[in-house]
């Protein structure tokens, strides 16, 4: 418990409210007696200033541009880790020792097929249908057809519906790929690694033979490792309050999806692609500078900001790294889109305004320059995101469900709305 408090004085009330310190970051406020003895609501659109539970996955520091994974920062897992073993390490909180690797891997390699009537589920689509909107209606259906890990209360099906949705996301993702392409299917090989398998599942065709490229598998799974978890994001909340009422593990990572599909959110990387695309050529920044900064237009630059990092996104440093690595490997370092990446991100971070407002390149500005390079639609772009990020979603839901303090999430609000009144009959109005 706490030995320190914070003393609020409400017209004659003077109310004490315990301080948490954390292992790290700012100390908390407990508010959870407020209502109780102060008949007060917090007031915080947006939770800026809001801790909405305990956690020991993620810990994100904006000053410092500061990731960390289990204690563990995320430069070096990017560098010396892979994803499957960064799933294991958010799952499970300690890094595995060989032997647990390997049945992990074992485990989710053995998941990686779907039911074979889910391909019907799929005909149900249109051709055309958003990548996103395939995934949120696939994965939905999954407790459909996985009924024996829907019990939230049973701690075998709690693990298998953790690993079913670790392996099949890929397959899922790669299926809605295939089938916005009017490409066939291709099912997921055991003989593959997880980022490898993915991109298998995506570019190979019946006709020929397919080798997957080393470096571009690598870069892969590093995307994969970037967009694992973010403590307690958008999305991730969103999984949070739906796992709360008691909602299977598969409607809430579709719940996920649905919240991460947005431009301010996962969206962005899309969203930042077609951007570049529309600036087209380096003489025209400015022109698109000038509108992020006009107070009069709501055009953002996608991928510039964020609500937590306010110096720099750690995870774009990795990512332009990569970016560098995949264009130079593809002969088109000299990438029209990458050229406007960089000179955008040149500009604008010597421009004041940007830097009064804190406004550095996210993880999202130089993901979709490698993804695009890859030969993905920008369509596929938060499909890609998603599925990386299913692992902290299921790490944040099993740690909620498996936390006895667990309450149904039931925020209040600030109603602004008309007092009482009587109806009024039509004639009299
Ligand atoms: C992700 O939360 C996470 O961790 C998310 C994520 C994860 O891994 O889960 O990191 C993934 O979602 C990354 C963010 C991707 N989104 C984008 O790139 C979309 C563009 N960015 C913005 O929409 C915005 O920066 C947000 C949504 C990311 C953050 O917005 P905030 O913190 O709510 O900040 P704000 O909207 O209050 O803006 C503060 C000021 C405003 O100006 P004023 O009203 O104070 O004058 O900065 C301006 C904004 O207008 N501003 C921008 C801007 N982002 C903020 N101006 C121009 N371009 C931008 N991109």
């Amino acid at each position: 418990m706490s030995n320190k408090s914070a003393k609020l004085t409400i017209g004659d009330k003077e109310i004490e409210l315990p301080i948490y310190t954390p292992t790290a970051g700012p100390d908390v406020l407990d508010i959870t007696k407020l209502y109780a003895q102060g008949d007060v609501f917090t007031y915080d659109p947006g939770f800026t200033s809001t801790a909405a539970c305990d956690s020991t996955i993620t810990f994100i520091d904006g000053d410092k541009g500061e990731l960390l994974h289990r204690g563990y920062p995320i430069d070096q897992l990017a560098e010396k880790s892979h994803f499957l073993e960064v799933c294991y390490l958010l799952l499970y909180g300690e890094l595995p020792s060989a032997t647990e690797l390997e049945d992990f891997e074992t485990r989710v390699t053995n998941h990686t097929m779907v039911h074979e009537q889910m391909h019907n589920f799929f005909r149900g689509f249109r051709r055309d249908a958003h990548p996103m909107a395939t995934l949120v209606g696939v994965v939905g259906a999954m407790s459909a057809f996985y009924h024996d890990s829907t019990d939230i209360n049973d701690e075998w099906q709690r693990e298998v519906a953790a690993i079913r949705l670790i392996a099949k996301l890929p397959t899922i993702a790669a299926m809605a790929f295939k089938y916005s392409i009017g490409q066939p299917f291709v099912y997921p090989r055991n003989d593959l690694d997880y980022a490898s398998n993915f991109l298998h599942m995506c570019f190979s065709v019946p006709a020929e033979n397919y080798e997957v490229n080393p470096i571009l598998a690598r870069a892969m799974d590093r995307i994969f490792t970037l967009h694992a978890d973010h403590e307690q994001n958008a999305s991730t909340s969103t999984v949070r309050l739906a796992s709360s009422s008691g909602a299977n593990p598969f409607a809430c990572i579709a719940a996920g999806i649905a919240c991460l599909w947005g431009p301010a959110h996962g969206g962005a990387n899309q969203a930042c692609l077609e951007m570049l695309k529309e600036i087209g050529t380096v003489d025209r920044i400015p022109e698109f500078i000038a509108r992020a900064k006009d107070k009069n237009d709501s055009y953002r630059l996608m991928g510039f900001g964020h609500r937590v990092y306010k110096n720099f996104d750690p995870r774009a440093t990795v990512m332009k790294q990569s970016a560098d690595e995949v264009l130079e490997l593809l002969g088109v370092e000299d990438n029209p889109l990458l050229q406007v990446a960089m000179e955008l991100e040149k500009q604008a971070l010597a421009d004041p305004y940007f830097a009064e407002k804190k406004l550095f390149p996210n993880v999202d500005f130089y993901s979709g320059i490698i993804l695009e390079a890859m030969g993905f639609p920008t369509s596929m772009f938060t499909p890609i995101f998603a599925l990386a990020r299913t692992v902290g979603w299921i790490s944040q839901w099993k740690e909620q469900i498996s936390d006895p303090k667990l309450k149904i999430g039931r925020p209040r609000q600030l109603y602004k709305g008309e007092t009482a009144r009587d109806y009024v009959d039509i004639e009299k109005r």
